[in-house]
């Protein structure tokens, strides 16, 4: 059975953690390759939400084992909390079901705060980042200065090289003018967190590789998006990890022949959080419109710092964009319900940039800036959608919405999300 890649084709936020949910139903493992709690995924089960911020979008199913993998940037405070707050809501969590690979680097406190003081340093023209420390954990590894999850093995170990770490960082944080931590204080904590992570441990490279030979079918869950990828995404207005499909084999150490399906994950219009360019932005009603007043939980605010989404119609040119850097073989469409009732829906199907039409996404900022949408106005319709299963219960125009984004991106949209319960979509096999 082969690794099968659930992908972001936007800027984060698409309903990842919803699609592997649902695809998680046919898999034996599914498996987080990259970012940390940066992510914030959410999936509906029954009257059940789920927020899961480094455990992969599996776990709610009983048979799934949940893989973190080397690619991951660990915060193991965050990481006991979402284990303890699943355990109490019923869910098994046990070194069986959740594996932790040795090579995932770790996130400190020195990290985060060094997040923070970067981001107030920038002022204006801050990147706005989750503050989960992301960019300075992904910044040591690159420095071949990381802790790795593996000294949880070796408690006393990491409890030394912790202390080393935060005493090096508080020279750093001393230069932000921000406040330095307790040496001690960090060392004693990262100790205990050994303590109680090291059964999780694994090889997952060698775990995975065994898996798939055995004939088990392997799921692989995105985090953040395609736009922003640190290489392919709308730098320096990204994350400092590879959300793209290249980066789920280097993130989990499996190499591309196993790979099957790699679905892209759109919603039916965009959204960003964060600073950056955002050509078919909308601003006013028509985005209050989108983003709804967070009344509903899946309007658009953020999973994980509860920020307002920025929000505007669908992009065709990131999602062909998308389709190429990834090669997707595929696209599911979220929250199609969230446009019932609009008159007609406008989608970008290129860009204008100096009087000249571009069919291409521009990675250079500078270019992208200047880029105007060019939108094809589609007809919109009014019937509530939640209740439909098959193409045969959507209202025509829902159809062709559907139909129009897997003709523009020349990829088959299989797979249509009505709302955001496990049962709330339908296979379409347009394309
Ligand atoms: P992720 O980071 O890609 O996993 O996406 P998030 O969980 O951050 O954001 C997606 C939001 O949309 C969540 O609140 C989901 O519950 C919600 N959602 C997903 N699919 C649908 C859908 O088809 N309809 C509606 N109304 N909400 C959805
Ligand atoms: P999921 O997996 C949306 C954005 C941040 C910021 C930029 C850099 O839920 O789709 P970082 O903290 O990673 O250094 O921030 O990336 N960002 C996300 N936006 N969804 C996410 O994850 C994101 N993870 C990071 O808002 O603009
Ligand atoms: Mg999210």
């Amino acid at each position: 059975m082969p690794l099968n890649i659930i992908i972001g084709a936007q800027w984060g936020d698409e309903g990842k953690g919803r699609i592997t949910d649902l695809l998680a139903a046919q898999a034996d493992i599914v498996a987080r390759y990259s970012g940390g709690d940066n992510a914030g995924h959410t999936i509906t089960v029954q009257a059940e939400i789920f927020k899961l911020h480094l455990i992969p979008s599996g776990i709610a199913h009983p048979g799934v084992t949940c893989v973190i993998g080397n690619g991951v940037v660990v915060n193991p405070a965050v990481l006991l909390q979402e284990m303890e707050q699943l355990a109490a809501r019923g869910v098994s969590i046990t070194p069986e079901r959740l594996k932790l690979s040795h090579k995932a680097h770790l996130i400190t406190p020195a990290h985060i705060a060094l997040d923070k003081a970067a981001e107030l340093l920038r002022g204006a023209d801050l990147i706005g980042t989750t503050q989960r420390g992301i960019g300075p954990a992904y910044t040591d590894k690159s420095s071949r200065l990381g802790l790795r999850a593996g000294m949880f093995a070796h408690p006393e170990a990491l409890g030394e090289a912790m202390h080393q770490h935060i005493t090096a960082k508080n020279q750093l944080l001393q230069l932000y003018g921000a406040d330095p931590l307790d040496p001690d204080e960090v060392a004693a904590c990262y100790t205990g967190y050994a303590q109680r992570l090291a059964p999780f441990l694994a090889d997952c490279s060698v775990y995975l590789d065994e898996a798939l030979q055995q004939g088990r079918s392997v799921l692989a869950e995105g985090a953040q998006g395609t736009l922003l990828d640190l290489d392919h995404g709308t730098y320096p207005f990204v994350t400092s990890s590879w959300p793209t499909a290249g980066g789920a084999l280097i993130g989990l150490g499996v190499g591309p022949k196993q790979v099957g399906r790699i679905v892209g994950i759109t919603k039916a219009f965009t959204s960003r959080v964060g600073s950056g360019p955002f050509p078919s932005e909308l601003s006013g009603t028509a985005a209050e419109r989108l983003r709804g007043t967070g009344a509903n939980p899946w309007d658009e605010y953020g999973t994980t710092t509860g920020r307002p989404r920025r929000v505007g119609w669908l992009d065709t040119v990131i999602i062909r964009y998308a389709v190429r850097i990834n090669s997707l073989t595929e696209l599911a469409l979220t929250k199609l319900d969230v446009l019932s009732g609009l008159g007609e829906i406008p989608v970008c199907v290129a860009y204008e940039l100096d009087g000249r039409r571009l069919e291409h996404f521009p990675t250079d900022l500078d270019l992208l800036a200047r880029c105007q949408p060019i939108y094809e106005t589609l007809p919109g319709w009014s019937e509530d959608i939640t209740g439909a299963r098959q193409m045969a219960d959507l209202p025509a125009n829902a159809c062709r919405y559907i139909e129009f984004i897997s003709t523009t991106c020349a990829t088959p949209v299989t797979i249509a999300s009505v709302g955001p319960g496990r049962e709330q979509y339908l296979l379409t096999d347009v394309g």
